[in-house]
């Protein structure tokens, strides 16, 4: 299988480019990475993965951000607004709270955009550069959509979007509308504007940057790296776990694969590498039905529900690479209730982080097991938060108190205070 952490390093095969190739994680079948668009397996339409002849260790990582990790990842460089290298903040409340030995929070919401999305975009948008592709296209929850406008923007390319109609939170679709996207509302859902998007990459009309697009996740891997290595810096030992908010299943993918390739370096033992752990909301959570049922393939969930808007997704389509993933490394999936997420995302934010419903996902998920004792106290735990609070303001604005007029006089502010 060549997704388990066991995996021999492949041959480097005859399409290789300077020692980067694409292959299929179903059938094998190797392919040149640069010389045409392609996203699925010609043979079996199965999912690709960038593979490369050397992988790195720690010691091949320098810099800051994103391109820290080049060694890491197909280019040396990429369109940047210098994405990555966000904080692993300390939380020490909700840690005594929670009950485990450490907790802490990588908050990818403090990204360019404010959602991990930048660290995609920032290779996605070079890798289109690299093949020479006219028009760049998402479908979106809303910050793949913000952040493909801005890449797309600075790499000057042209982007177009298509979001699921009164679904998308207000911040998100203000970046893409500011950043010059072409916004197209669709009638449906997320995974309906997916289905059309990819059948528009099918017809040659656009160069697809959703997490199908295994260029992207490279991406996303440095959120693993740079948590490995900020636990590593503070504890001398890497987190016991991950908790993350799941969709598409992108990240848990990005993470794994991250990992897995530390393991075939050498650089890390396999006892070593977290558990990783994905959170949805109950209205959307068949990652979750299928680890619970031990099943080898994610049911499509036609009509799915959440507050949590940027997880508003019923078949999250990189569920063959991150189902190995949960399952390699000892991890799980829960699902939360809208109540829970929104109880988290006030907890963040009386510690003063700030994040939108589907980041708080993570904190929910990480209460509840350890509750259930899935998550022992001895734990070392981080939770991702993707995206920023200013993503989606009315979701703040709800969950947070409401203002209190009051004259324009001081006396009048004194005698309100006083009440
Ligand atoms: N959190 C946030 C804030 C997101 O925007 C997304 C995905 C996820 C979590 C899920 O990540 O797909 O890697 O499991 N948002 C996509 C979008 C779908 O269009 O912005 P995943």
């Amino acid at each position: 299988m060549s997704l388990s952490l066991a995996a021999a390093q492949p041959e480097v095969p005859a399409e290789a480019d300077d020692g980067v190739w694409l292959e299929c994680i179903e059938c094998g079948a190797t392919y040149a990475p640069f010389d045409e668009v392609r996203y699925t397996c010609d043979e079996d339409d199965g999912l690709l993965e960038v593979r490369y002849a050397e992988l790195p260790t720690f010691d091949d990582f320098e810099g800051h951000g994103v391109w820290r990790y080049a060694a890491a990842l197909p280019f040396e460089e990429g369109v940047t607004t210098q994405e990555g290298a966000t904080p692993l903040y300390e939380v020490p409340r909700i840690e005594a709270g929670v009950g485990v030995e450490a907790l802490r929070i990588k908050h990818e919401g403090m990204n360019p955009t404010g959602s991990f999305k930048d660290r995609g975009m920032t290779v996605g948008v070079a890798v289109a550069k690299e093949l020479g592709v006219g028009r760049l296209a998402c479908a979106s929850t809303g910050n793949t959509s913000a952040a493909l406008a801005a890449y797309g923007a600075r790499g000057g390319m042209e982007t177009l979007v298509l979001l699921p109609a009164g679904k998308v939170a207000a911040g998100k679709i203000a970046q893409a509308s500011l950043h010059g996207a072409r916004i197209l509302e669709v009638d449906g859902n997320f995974d309906a504007c997916l289905d059309i998007v990819q059948e528009l990459a099918a017809l040659g009309e656009v160069y697809l940057l959703n997490s199908l697009n295994p260029f992207r996740l490279e991406g996303q891997k440095t959120i693993g790296l740079e948590i490995l290595e900020g636990f590593q810096h503070d504890y001398g030992a890497y987190p016991d776990r991950i908790v993350l908010p799941v969709g598409n299943a992108g990240n848990t993918s990005a993470l794994y694969k991250a990992f897995r390739e530390l393991v075939h370096s050498g650089a890390l033992d396999r006892s070593e590498v977290p558990k990783l752990t994905g959170v949805q909301a109950e209205g959307a959570a068949p990652m979750v039905e299928a680890v619970e049922n031990g099943a080898e393939e994610v049911r499509r969930w036609e009509s799915v529900e959440t507050r949590a808007t940027a997880i508003r997704i019923g078949n999250p389509v990189n569920a063959p690479k991150a189902l190995p993933g949960i399952r390699e490394t000892g991890g799980t999936a829960i699902a939360v209730s809208d109540e829970e997420i929104t109880d988290a995302q006030r907890d963040l934010a009386e510690e003063g982080i700030g994040v939108e419903p589907a980041s708080a996902a993570s904190l929910a998920g990480l209460r509840k097991l350890r509750a259930n004792g899935v998550v022992g106290d001895d734990e070392r735990v981080a939770c991702l938060t993707t995206g920023h609070l200013l993503k989606d303001p009315d979701a703040a604005a709800a969950a947070g108190g409401d203002p209190e007029p009051v004259p324009a006089d001081t006396d009048g502010v004194l005698e309100h205070l006083q009440e």
